[in-house]
């Protein structure tokens, strides 16, 4: 079947020679799992409408949100297989390419976004982009969301709230290691799964943005909200690298340009967005919104660090020595 298309593909694109082919555009899809109302969701528009005004319209591009084309797992494939040109999956779900990204991941590693940004911009965050090249995955940009919190069908003040629930988690085995520090059960699940899964009791809680728990409506499914802001999740957006250097030079440039200003769009709104989302999943008053004292965020800290020490090897103490970093200096 698939060998079909692209038989049925390449006849049509050979068939496009002269007028026709020039005014022919090229088009690109862009796959991710998040509403439209998202940090995600409006950078993608975002980068729809500047690529096609920067190519002159040489390059269509088609957004599909909410993971209607691909889902989390299928999303990477479909770029491998050039189903697919532009995905941003947040940072924990490359723990299968390579475990240096997972750096993200570890628990309490970043004070803030701030913190990200800086980490992000520095010279380990630029070499990350190109971490994956023998993959053939080459990263164009980070996209902020923002921090996560967790949440269930209880308060969860102290870790030892945890103990026992089943949580939602991405496809990450630090997340496992940080939920099984908590003598709780992680159970990796697609993003489209969890509100359902959550609903009929599957998994008992989870972790995410504000965002992603308003714009996903998990907070009508989840009575207690910690804002915990134990770690953090962001995107790389990803494309077919042999994809991405084979293109005409004006084309390359025009949609790096049409990046460049996506991404500073996304970064500009994520932190909004997630405080919007915040007040009303506050105002809804189906869920309660819980802070912890700094004597029980001290025990959060206390009960997840530990995971750190076991990652360590894997992902390179450097790595994780400039993202502490980066909660401190301006250049790291
Ligand atoms: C999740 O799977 O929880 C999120 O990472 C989804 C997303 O892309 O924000």
């Amino acid at each position: 079947m698939r060998k079909s298309i692209f038989v049925v593909a390449s006849i049509a694109a050979l068939a496009l020679t002269g007028p026709a082919a020039a005014q022919q555009p090229m088009i690109v899809k862009f796959s991710h799992v998040v509403a439209d109302n998202t940090p995600k969701g409006q950078a993608a528009i975002r980068f729809k409408e500047l690529a096609e005004k920067y190519t002159n319209g040489k390059v269509k591009v088609e957004v599909y949100p909410n993971s209607q084309l691909f889902g989390d797992a299928k999303e990477m494939e479909a770029v491998a297989l050039g189903d697919v040109q532009f995905i941003a999956p947040s940072l924990s779900k490359f723990d299968k390419f390579t475990k240096q990204i997972q750096v993200f991941d570890l628990p309490f590693l970043f004070n803030d976004i701030a913190a990200v940004d800086r980490f992000q911009a520095g010279k380990a965050g630029q070499d990350l982009l190109r971490s994956m090249e023998s993959k053939n995955f080459l990263g164009l940009a980070y996209w902020h969301n923002g921090m996560k919190q967790i949440s269930a069908n209880k308060p969860l003040l102290k870790p030892e709230d945890a103990k026992g629930l089943k949580f939602r988690i991405q496809a990450s085995d630090i997340l496992a290691a940080q939920f099984q520090a908590l003598n709780a059960t992680p159970q990796k699940l697609a993003f489209s799964e969890v509100y359902q899964a959550l609903q009929v009791g599957t998994v008992d809680g989870q972790e995410n943005t504000w965002s992603n728990i308003f714009s996903q409506k998990f907070y009508e499914v989840q009575k207690d909200i910690t804002e915990s802001d134990h770690g953090v999740i962001d995107y790389m957006v990803v494309v077919n690298a042999k994809w991405w250097n084979a293109l005409p030079k004006d084309l390359q440039d025009a949609m790096k340009k049409a990046m460049d200003e996506a991404t500073k769009v996304n970064n500009d709104v994520a932190g909004k967005l997630n405080d919007e989302a915040k007040q009303k999943i506050a105002a809804s008053g189906t869920s309660k919104i819980h802070q912890l004292t700094p004597e029980q965020r001290k025990q959060w800290v206390a009960a997840m660090k530990p995971v750190w020490a076991k990652f360590e090897g894997a992902i390179g103490k450097d790595l994780i020595d400039a993202a502490v970093a980066s909660n401190e200096s301006k250049t790291n």
